[in-house]
This record gives C-alpha cells, structure tokens and sequence, in this order.
C-alpha cells in the first residue's frame, strides 16, 4: 500500500536538489513528509488561439553564485528569455540567485513556456494573481525534465508586488530554500497617475534567511525540530545578497519588500525610530498612505514602503531593521530552546539590522507623499453568502502534525466547507483548534495518527457556525504533552483572488506578547496572506470570482506548508 509513495521518496532522496548539492545525510524529516510523485505530466502544449502581448521562456535550474567571500554557493535558479513583448518585462538582478523581476501591465495577455532542469519535480505558482485554476501551479501540475508547462493568463490584478515560486508538494520548502523565487510586479492606470518614486527610486527588497557551511554552501533544516518551527537560517540576505549600504539621494523612495523566508517573521522598523510609511501592501495600494510604528512581515507577505530620505543631510546613514518581539514560537520550543529557534544563531523575535541606507547625493526634486492612493470597495459582512456560518481554516498545531481544518494536504477529499460556489463573497474565519482537541480528550495517541482525526471536520463546522464570536478559549487552553504549550504564529495565504481582513481577536492568556507585534499586523487592503498569531481569530471575506477549479490554501511558513497544513477549495 505504501508502496508507490517509498518509490517515490527513494527517487526523490536519489535525485534531489539537496542530494546533488552534497548535503552528507538527507534530511531526517523528508522521510517522515509526503514526496512529490516523481512522475510530473504536468506539461501542456500551447493554446493556438491565444494572442499573447508578452511571452517569455522561464528556466529553473542548478547553478553556482558568488554569495560570500571563496567558493561560489551552488544555488536553484530562475533565469528566464524574454520571447514577446516589451524589455522592460524581464530585469535580471545580477549577481543575485533570485529569479528576474518580472513587470506586467494590468490587462496583458501573458504566455510562460516553464521548463526546467531540475532532477526532481517542480511547478510554478503566482503567488497573489487571480488565474484560472490551471493556470495556478497547483502541485499535482508538477512537471519532470523535459516537460514544459505552458500558462496563459490575462494580468486582472491590480497594481501590485507579488511572487513566483515553486509550489511541488514536499518541496517546495526546499526548492525555494535553495533559491527558486522572483519578484513579479504589475502596473495599472490608477497607480500610473500617483507618480510614485520609480526607475532608480523604486527599490525592490527581498528579504530572507540563509545558513551557509564552511565551504559556502547552503544549510537546510536538519532535524524535527526545525522541521516543526520552520526553518530559520542564521544570515539575512536582502536580495540574495549579504550586507552592504544602498546608497541614495535626499528624496522619496518606494520600497516594495517582500518576505521570501521559508518560515523568518520579521519586525520591520527604522533604526531613528520614525514611523514606517505604507503605501501598499499584498494585494496592491492602501486607500491612504498608513504610518505604523514597526510593521510585522510574515513569509509571503508583501509591503510597499514610502521611505523618505529627504531633507536629511549627506552621509546620513538608516537601517530598516527587525525589533525585537515576542510570541511567534511555541512556548515549549522557548523554553526547551532557551528561546532560540531551531539551530539558527539569529533567533526569530531578536533584534538585528536588515538593510541600510546610506545618503550619498543631495537632491531637491522629492515627490510628496499622495494623501490619496487609491479607491476600492470595502466588503461588508451583509455582502456575504454565509454570514453566520463562516468557512473555518482551523489550525491544528502539534508536535506530530500541523494541519487545517484536521486534514493533511491530499487526504480525505473536499470537506463539505471547501466547496465554494463561484462568484460568490464569503466570510473566513481562521483560529486556533486547541479547545476543539482538549474537548475531544484528544490524545497523544490520535496526534501520532492523522487518519484518526477523522472527527474534526465535524467538528469545526460546529465551531465555524457557533462559536465565532466566542473569543478565544483556544489560545490560553493550548496545552499539550504535559502541559507544554503548542501554540505559535502562522501566515496563512489563500490562493485566488485577494481578501479583506474584518477583525482580529486575541484570546486570553496571549495578550502579553501579543502587546509586542500587535500594532503592526497588518488588516488593511487587499491581502492573500495574513499573520494569525497565537491565540488570535482572524475574520476576513473573500471574493470566489470568475474562475472554478481547486485552489489552495495553507500556512506560507514553507516547512508547514510541506508537512502537509495545506488544504483546497473547490470552486464549483
Ligand atoms: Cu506563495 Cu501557495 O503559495
Ligand atoms: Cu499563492
Ligand atoms: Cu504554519
């Protein structure tokens, strides 16, 4: 019986990417994960009768990048050829194993030719662009060598800064961990009139987390430990590239930062202390430019940033960095761990400097910051389809298994709240599934077997229905394995059309180191990933437009998302 998934795990240790890039022993979590089939089929001939504006052809494959001082880091990476269209769709970032930045017009017709030379299975996905469903990178999509999948889409989206990443399942942790991922950024009409800082003064930022060995290549989670939390490397990289001043002019700049981590949160703050000035976040533009104290970027999350170096004089040096903060871990791995997470020497909730700006030219043109940004409904709780039963994304955490709505990805088929009909607006609402567990006296023994939670989809659509104005029982009942606490923050991302975020609650018990993130969670705009921290309920309502077919939805925390807390829609 388990016969086909051991073949393909086999395969998979044999071929793989951390195989190939001379890692002594595989990882002992892979074992313990559901591997990609090794048999793609996921490739599509081109359709005769779309007219693509833009086509280009996009490349993953191995190769080697001068990151650190001595031998070149061998990397995954994106490269792509520009086939139709405009040249300014395609910026390679040199030096960097970051995939180019891609830059479309809303209204575009686009054709991507994927393939790869990746030993192990791999599919694309569009992380925030409203596709159709086969045109998503679903998993199951994956390709092999050789074989190319074709996407042809019309760019809906508004103006916005979004991602390209592989989304195998059981890899895609470590495909992006070795490099796989891009920024894509889309233009409208609207934005076009604001005259935001662009060309020099538009500066994208990717942040994330590397560990390297002695001989420069890239480290990945080792151990259950790091499997569970996600991992976290012990070096920021800001556009694939260590440390180093940007050097800019006394003006306004927009920065569109992305948080490429597998699973780092951060809190992004500027070293004087003044406020960060959104602009913009996931899904495109705020209505009015927001000043937060710190901002909380989950893995998958995006900000657009208005950073004003005007007026200040020459020389004059600021670093957006991450203030320190609490929470996001489990109780138990902090006090099991001294509070470190995982292996990594930079610890998620520490203090350290992300990127710095240097003024090295003075200058008088500045743009001022536009009072108004942009117009967009704001969904309304009378708007939706199921006001009083809210679809439930019910997160599951223990120490065996992270799950939502009780289900491992791929098993059990669509639960009766997953089905979606399409054009409609619903109401989600994401929360912490400890009460339902302790309810159900759920034992270690159920935790070892996912197939035994057979009870919980039930029980959600209880919880989903009933309960949803109950205010968190489950954040400060989160007991487990002897009064160990499991509870930590997850970004959870839908795929599909952006959402609103409605309300956050906070439970009991969680309200101190809640106190510490807090004021900078972002729920305004349009979002696809929202940070759920632990104990907090988080109501959004999203629009099911356009388009039927699966669409998934799972925790961005990249090792989560692997292990299986991942789940879909049916949009029918
Ligand atoms: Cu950015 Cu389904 O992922
Ligand atoms: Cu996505
Ligand atoms: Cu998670």
């Amino acid at each position: 019986m388990d016969q086909k998934p051991r073949r393909g795990r086999r395969r998979f240790l044999e071929h793989s990417a951390l195989g190939l890039l001379g890692l002594a022993s595989a990882p002992s979590w892979l074992s313990a994960m559901d591997m990609p089939s090794s048999k793609g089929g996921g490739g599509n001939p081109p359709n005769p009768h779309f007219k693509p504006d833009v086509e280009w052809e996009l490349i993953a494959r191995e190769e080697a990048v001068s990151i650190l001082d001595g031998p070149k880091t061998r990397v995954l990476r994106y490269t792509a050829r520009l086939i139709t269209g405009p040249k300014e769709v395609l910026t390679a970032l040199p030096g960097s194993y970051l995939g180019p930045l891609i830059r479309l017009q809303q209204g575009q017709k686009v054709r991507i030719q994927f393939r790869h030379e990746l030993s192990e299975p791999t599919i694309t996905h569009w992380h925030g662009l409203h596709v159709p469903a086969e045109m998503d990178g679903h998993p199951q999509q994956a390709i092999s060598k050789g074989e190319t999948r074709v996407y042809e889409f019309e760019v809906l989206n508004r103006a916005g800064f979004h991602i390209y990443h592989p989304h195998p399942h059981g890899a895609t942790a470590s495909q992006v961990y070795m490099g796989l991922a891009g920024g894509l950024i889309i233009h409208d009409p609207e934005e076009a009139q604001l005259g935001l800082p662009s060309g020099d003064y538009e500066i994208p930022l990717v942040l994330q987390d590397r560990s390297f060995d002695r001989n420069n290549q890239l480290v990945y989670a080792s151990n259950m430990h790091e499997r569970m939390l996600g991992f976290a490397g012990d070096q920021i990289l800001v556009n694939g590239r260590i440390g180093g001043a940007i050097e800019v002019a006394s003006r306004a700049y927009r920065l569109r930062i992305m948080n490429g981590s597998n699973a780092r949160i951060y809190k992004l703050g500027w070293s004087d202390g003044s406020n960060v000035i959104v602009i913009g976040v996931d899904g495109g533009l705020l209505e009015t430019p927001e000043r937060y104290p710190y901002v909380m970027l989950a893995p998958g999350e995006r900000l657009d940033v208005w950073a004003d170096f005007n007026g200040q004089s020459l020389g004059t040096v600021l670093t957006l960095g991450s203030l320190p903060f609490k929470g996001v871990l489990p109780r138990m791995a902090t006090s099991m761990g001294g509070g470190r997470m995982g292996a990594s020497k930079l610890p998620i909730g520490s203090a350290y400097p992300i990127v710095t700006f240097k003024v090295t030219q003075k200058r008088s043109d500045s743009p001022t910051l536009p009072t108004h940004l942009s117009r967009y409904p704001h969904y309304r709780l009378d708007q939706v389809m199921n006001k009083d039963r809210p679809i439930p994304i019910a997160i599951k955490e223990s120490p065996m298994a992270m799950l939502l709505n009780g289900q491992p990805y791929g098993q059990g088929g669509f639960q009766r709240f997953e089905r979606v009909p399409v054009n409609s607006l619903q109401l989600l609402e994401i929360f912490h599934d400890h009460a339902a567990a302790m309810e159900h006296g759920e034992s270690k023994e159920a935790l070892k077997k996912p197939s035994g939670m057979g009870g919980m989809g039930h029980q959600m659509m209880g919880m989903g229905g009933m309960n949803h104005e109950g205010g968190g029982r489950e954040g400060a009942m989160g007991m487990m394995d002897g009064g160990m606490m499991m509870s930590m923050a997850h970004p959870i991302h839908l795929h599909g059309q952006q959402f609103q975020v409605i309300s956050r609650t906070i439970g009991m018990g969680e309200e101190e180191s809640y106190g510490t993130v807090k004021d900078g969670l972002m729920s305004s705009g349009y979002k696809d990933t929202v940070l759920v921290m632990p104990g907090e309920r988080v109501r959004l309502i999203k629009p099911f437009n356009d388009f039927k077919g699966v669409f998934m939805y799972h925790c961005h925390n990249l090792e989560h998302e692997d292990m299986g807390m991942m789940r879909e829609f049916e949009v029918y």
